[in-house]
């Protein structure tokens, strides 16, 4: 597997540090207590732990609002605990891929506070600043993904500041040379303190219009949609002028070796996959969130796979995201049985997995009591179903202990479900199991990660595709119904099934019966 670089034989494992491991009593996940569960991050298998956001950050939008882009928040540690959690996860073999979020920035950054003080501060450009409407309205129509106004009134200084998200994350301007090369910097303070890659905040966001025209109307809006999709986001997202700051990112990489440049970017595939860049000089990996809202059955899915596929350019490695901190999690959208399929189907794709912290013990959303709602995005439109605490509660690690061994103190988000690492781990037949089994199996499989994917094919609610590298050969069925089902396969023999008493039997030529929602992996 010599031939590939680190990122594409890896799996990605996403902490949200706010919710993993509490080691001082304060209900928040912190620095010290991610370090404390590193080695069971690493017997779980996977290759690599993306950190949301740990800089010093008010917290108005917990931690994408950031206030020091060179620093650790207090709340998570300090710069010391991030150089120890560092160099401990590189002594297990773990790399560590940080947030950069150069999109916005707090409104407590220096830069901002600058900006604001008045019209000819020199950092007033570094900011999206725009004269009122003649009405004195906003100056256009853009709305912010938090609702309302993306337009922010300043009284001192007369004008109005673009925010995408929140008021208190007003965004950079990415047209000001200085903006890039203050960006530039941040970058490369992290690269030279050793950290291996960044995943990009909303890097489809990060240039605008550059003469502000309004958006058009949505004529798909669908009423309970989030308020900014009654606009096309024609001219707020994925402008041409992005493609350029993204080769300027990948080039400052270049400099340090093989460090990856992930991308958080929620767009068709046609647009998505031209963030690959022309040869190779953009992002490694364009986030692939297909599957966060893909509808749980065969036919849709094997035509995503498929599409996807093909659409890739020749260079480009694939990904396939399965849950992160903005969306509801697997196990609440396809239910617990269906998890364990989704399980296989995320660790035998081709291309680089990303999971999300807890999915591996079947997490589910947690019930969040309306005196207990955190997210901005929730308090900002109260039942709008936007709020993402569901899928942020603490990380349960053993409901023998009080808060799920989460912290000693009252944790920050309640905890979901009863279930544990601890519980599971003993059991042959747990999700946490079957995550070890996958990820142990991929690990020993050169066809998984870095064979070539075909014969997508979808027969009622089986799924069904190939691996295979060299003289080895995969067929994979995932049976995404709920009644058993009989499958056309070569003769071989199953390497796992999400039925534990199932691995090992022997599939024969021709039809073999699967059981609902069972998915297995037959070596043929
Ligand atoms: C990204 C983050 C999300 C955050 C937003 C604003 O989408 O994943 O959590 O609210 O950017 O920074
Ligand atoms: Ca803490």
């Amino acid at each position: 597997m010599s031939k590939l670089v680190w990122w594409q034989r890896s799996v990605i494992y996403q902490i949200y540090p706010r919710s993993f491991q509490d080691s001082n009593g304060d209900g928040i996940g912190d620095l010290p207590g991610i370090r404390a569960r590193l080695d069971e991050v690493a017997a779980l298998g996977v290759d690599a732990i993306w950190l949301s956001p740990i800089y010093p950050s008010p917290m108005a939008d917990f931690g994408y609002d950031v206030a020091h882009y060179c620093d650790i928040d207090p709340i998570f540690g300090t710069l010391d605990d991030f150089k120890q959690l560092m160099d401990h996860a590189h002594a297990l073999g773990l790399k560590v891929l940080l947030d950069f979020v150069p999109n916005h920035s707090s409104e407590r950054h220096p830069w901002f506070v600058q900006s604001r003080s008045s019209r000819d501060n020199p950092k007033r450009d570094w900011y999206l600043w725009r004269d009122p409407a003649p009405d004195g309205g906003p100056p256009n129509n853009w709305l912010s993904r938090m609702g309302g106004s993306a337009w922010e009134w300043d009284a001192a200084t007369g004008q109005y500041y673009y925010h995408a998200f929140l008021r208190e994350q007003p965004d950079l301007n990415w047209r000001n040379p200085q903006v890039r090369r203050a960006m530039d910097d941040v970058l490369r303070f992290w690269l030279d303190y050793g950290v291996d890659g960044f995943r990009v905040d909303v890097l489809w966001l990060l240039i605008k219009d550059a003469w502000f025209r309004d958006n058009p109307p949505n004529p798909a809006y669908v009423a309970g949609e989030p308020e900014h999709h009654r606009q096309l986001q024609t001219y707020t997202e994925d402008q041409p002028e992005v493609h350029e700051i993204v080769r300027s990112m990948r080039a400052t990489l270049n400099e340090y070796g093989e460090r990856v440049l992930i991308g958080e970017i929620y767009l068709p595939v046609a647009q998505l996959i031209q963030y690959y860049g022309a040869n190779g000089e953009g992002a490694d990996m364009p986030f692939n969130f297909q599957l966060l809202n893909a509808r749980w059955n065969a036919a849709e899915l094997a035509a995503t796979i498929r599409d996807y596929d093909s659409a890739l350019p020749e260079h480009a490695w694939p990904n396939w995201v399965l849950g992160n901190h903005d969306n509801p999690r697997v196990a609440s959208r396809v239910g617990n049985a269906q998890a364990r399929v989704a399980a296989v189907l995320l660790l035998t794709l081709r291309g680089t997995p990303t999971l999300y912290y807890g999915d591996e013990i079947g997490m589910t959303d947690g019930v969040i009591a309306a005196h207990e709602v955190r997210d901005p995005a929730e308090l900002r439109q109260p039942g709008s179903g936007q709020g993402r605490d569901p899928e942020r509660t603490p990380m349960q690690w053993d409901s023998s202990l009080p808060n799920a061994g989460f912290s000693s103190g009252q944790p920050w988000l309640p905890i979901a479900t009863a279930t544990s690492v601890c519980d599971q781990q003993g059991d042959p037949s747990s999700m946490l199991s079957l995550y070890r089994r996958l990820l142990s199996l991929r690990r020993r499989n050169a066809a998984l990660v870095q064979g070539a994917i075909g014969n997508i094919a979808a027969d009622g609610q089986v799924l069904t595709y190939e691996r295979w590298f060299a003289d080895q050969r995969l067929f994979i069925a995932l049976n995404m119904g709920d009644a058993d089902a009989d499958v056309q396969s070569r003769p071989g023999v199953a390497l796992l099934s999400t039925l534990t008493a199932r691995t090992g039997v022997v599939f024969v030529a021709g039809a073999n019966r699967i059981a609902a929602g069972e998915a297995v992996i037959v070596a043929v």
